[in-house]
């Protein structure tokens, strides 16, 4: 459960902008405090350049939960998935946003602009923040996924 004092990190590349800033403004009138990464407009732009930053700032615990987008969700969650503290989840429904709480504690969630309603995006997010990790048999699965071999 993201409680609504502390401060949620939004970012996208061009692909993502129109929905981040649908998401933004729904997000404020239910009352969290949003930091936006960028970027800023539909011009063209690299989404590693945005990703990174965002994704450093849950790696090193400044922030809890991000919500990143854009056109495919991929890119965004290639990227930050390179960070070992960073569990980015490519969400598509409401039932796999849950999901990714529940079973993986996913910490931040991608979304593909080019291809969700916008709607059901902030739908998404809402489920994403307010379910737990079940932990159970879930926490040894997560805990092996930084394991590699
Ligand atoms: C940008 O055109 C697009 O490639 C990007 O938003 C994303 O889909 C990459 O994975």
């Amino acid at each position: 459960m993201f409680k609504k004092n502390k401060v949620l990190i939004i970012g996208s590349d061009h692909g993502g902008y129109k929905l981040k800033e649908f998401l933004k403004e729904k997000l404020i009138k239910k009352g969290y405090k949003l930091k936006d990464y960028g970027t800023y407009s539909e011009k063209s732009i690299d989404y590693p350049d945005i990703i990174h930053p965002l994704s450093k700032s849950i790696n090193n615990s400044e922030h809890e939960i991000g919500i990143i987008i854009c056109g495919s969700g991929n890119g965004a969650q290639m990227t930050a998935n390179k960070y070992p503290n960073v569990r980015a989840a490519l969400c598509w429904n409401v039932e796999q946003a849950k999901l990714s709480r529940l079973h993986n504690d996913a910490n931040i969630i991608s979304l593909p602009g080019r291809f969700i309603d916008e709607e059901t995006a902030f739908k998404m997010v809402e489920i994403f923040l307010n379910t737990e990790f079940e932990g159970g048999r879930h926490k040894k699965r997560v805990e092996k996924i930084s394991k590699i071999i």
